[in-house]
């Protein structure tokens, strides 16, 4: 969804913009570009492809100057090109911007400004800011950005350099992500905290409508009307190799691997022992008052909408409480019927998604109580909700989301058993039980991961099928749908996920030789109807995978092949029977010669509709 970055200080600015942006390109990765300043006088390089491309580019030549601004694109208005690619510059040459987000006015400006004379290089909406902040410009790049955000409609994170102001960086942010990084006589920006870990830990995560002016020896803070504030920064604890690859071929499968850590990350705080087992969730101000909930209601996008479908399940049968489960992008425009007893959990693993924000923006209107469950530090969603779960996955840089749904599960669960303690739905002693289960699926994690090659096996015997069916059903649907997503997301293999009881209804139709069905079988009461969907599909000449608890044998005969997890509570498979998906997904991309990490027309955080 594009990255930007900034850089002023005593370096040369060039090497720091490629370095920042390379871990960036998880943000989108179809053009890059930098704009850097020396003597009065702007370098502009862009080139279309990955940020490899623009390396490769400027390769020879020596762009001199210790501030710049860079950006790697996922485009929205314009196919990726050269040209269209970004920094965007006036039509002097003399301002520079990168932006990352859609500015929903700029047909409008774009006309007003021709208009006036202007004549348009790109189609981007960006260019729009570059000719307004010129035009807007009478010798203070500040006052000429603070103008010039008043006529922009949309969402936006900028950075701003100008000629005739060699010290400065202007940077400002709307319902996109932007974060000042204070180093010691050097300052940046950046869309995420990665691009900043090699030269500082201390950061300020920028506010809606917030404007930073960066010097090489200061940041000062403005608000939208030009008034100065103070601001405290951040310090980040993550050290360095959470975000570089160590040693692993791709993020994705480090990410993978990293899951039974993770896992026990997201408990550890969670669950104290005083005389027994209990959970405590004073972080986000669980107390008796919660028992006067009506409905929980679960929004977010992709795969934290899938961790939302398993949520429906959890809180429905750990709780007792009626749940709905909503896609954020249709929650917005329906007309959803909220109240203050209502429970808004939404799950973001950037805390950046701009229609999950939507709905929670929303929900907070109508006066629900919101908690929030992310990954990210800071985020907007983090900042904007009542309160806050944190899944602490660390960070997660492959577009395909992995560790951060199994943790989002885990909080799901934990906020459920205790829900259902409250309402008296769970005993005290089933809790101790449930949590003692939760406690394995770190190591039963590790269990099936070291397993891979088996998997790797089999992603070699069918990467090539045309057509993966996932089927399952209540938990195992609600896996099914996350798989066959990861699957096409990174493979681009047609997968499709379904309910087992609708194989009749529809998809059968499609069943042939060429058909993988994945059959995910971990409901006990229910391996009847899925022995049955199997032979099914079976019998029109599909090659079934089953995935099953390591101790059952019912599926030997009719599976062609079998993944096996450890035995759990069925309502806790998903944390398990999702990772050999997870490989598979990762195992089939790459026999297709794919690179999971960044897959063709996706990006990682989607901060624009
Ligand atoms: C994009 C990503 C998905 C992700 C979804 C929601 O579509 O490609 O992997 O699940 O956004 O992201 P979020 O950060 O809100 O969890």
């Amino acid at each position: 969804m594009c990255g930007i970055v900034g850089y002023i200080g005593q370096e040369q600015a060039t090497p720091v913009l490629i370095n920042a942006l390379k871990k960036l390109e998880y943000r989108g990765y179809d053009s890059a570009g930098i704009a850097v300043l020396d003597s009065g006088y702007i370098t502009v390089r862009k080139a279309k492809g990955r940020l490899r491309v623009l390396e490769e580019k400027i390769a020879t030549e020596v762009i001199r100057g210790n501030l710049g601004i860079g950006h790697t694109r996922w485009a929205t208005h314009g196919e990726p090109s050269d040209i269209n690619s970004h920094p965007q510059t006036d039509v002097s040459g003399k301002i520079a911007v990168v932006h990352n987000g859609i500015i929903e006015n700029y047909s409008k400006l774009k006309t007003w400004l021709e208009n006036n004379g202007i004549l348009f290089r790109s189609e981007t909406d960006t260019e729009v800011i570059a000719h307004l902040i010129n035009f807007n410009y009478n010798g203070d790049l500040l006052a000429a950005v603070i103008e010039t955000i008043k006529k922009l409609e949309g969402s936006y994170a900028i950075g701003v350099i100008c000629e005739n102001e060699p010290d400065r960086i202007i940077a400002v942010r709307k319902d996109n992500p932007l974060i000042v990084g204070k180093g010691d006589g050097e300052n940046l920006i950046a869309s995420d905290v990665p691009a900043l870990l090699e030269y500082t830990r201390n950061v300020y995560y920028l506010d809606d409508m917030e404007i930073a002016v960066l010097y090489k020896d200061r940041v000062d803070f403005f608000d939208e009307y030009g008034t100065k504030h103070g601001k405290d920064f951040s310090r980040v604890d993550w050290d360095i190799s959470s975000a570089e690859k160590g040693g692993y071929e791709h993020f994705m499968l480090k990410e993978i691997h990293e899951q039974p850590k993770a896992l026990a990350n997201t408990l550890r705080a969670r669950i104290k022992t005083y005389a027994s087992k209990a959970i405590n969730l004073d972080e986000i101000g669980f107390n008796s008052g919660w028992a006067k909930a009506e409905r929980v209601v679960i929004t977010a996008c992709g795969t934290a909408w899938h961790a939302g479908v398993v949520g429906k399940y959890i809180f429905e049968y750990f709780a007792g409480i009626p749940t709905d489960v909503d896609i954020a992008s249709e929650y917005r425009y329906r007309n959803p019927i909220l109240n203050p007893d209502n429970i808004f959990i939404i799950i973001s693993q950037s805390g950046e998604t701009a229609d999950t924000l939507a709905a929670m923006r929303m929900a907070k209107k109508a006066g629900a109580k919101i908690i929030a469950v992310t990954n990210v530090v800071g985020s907007t969603l983090a900042r904007e909700a009542d309160l806050v779960m944190y899944t602490w996955a660390g960070p997660e840089i492959a577009v395909a989301s992995t560790k951060a749904f199994t943790t989002q599960l885990m909080c799901l669960y934990l906020i459920a058993f205790q829900f259902g303690l409250l309402r008296g739905e769970i005993t005290g002693d089933r809790l101790e039980k449930l949590i003692l289960a939760l406690e394995n699926l770190s190591g039963q994690a590790e269990k099936i991961l070291s397993d891979e090659a088996s998997v790797q096996r089999f992603a070699a015997r069918q990467f090539n099928k045309t057509k993966v069916f996932f089927m399952g059903r209540l938990f195992d649907y609600a896996i099914s749908l996350e798989s066959a997503l990861k699957l096409k997301e990174i493979s681009y293999t047609h997968s499709e996920a379904f309910a087992a009881g609708e194989l009749k209804h529809g998809p059968i139709a499609l069943v042939d030789n060429d058909t993988l069905a994945v059959a995910f079988c971990t409901q006990s009461e229910l391996f009847d109807k899925m022995d049955s969907s199997i032979k099914q599909v079976k019998a029109r000449g599909a090659t079934v995978l089953v995935i099953t608890y390591e101790d059952e044998d019912r599926f030997n005969s009719i599976a062609d092949e079998i993944f096996r997890i450890p035995r759990t509570y069925d309502e806790l498979t998903p944390v398990l029977s999702v990772i050999p998906c997870q490989l598979f997904a990762y195992y089939c991309a790459v026999q297709r010669g794919h690179d999971p990490d960044k897959p063709r027309n996706l990006a990682k955080s989607v901060t624009v509709e």
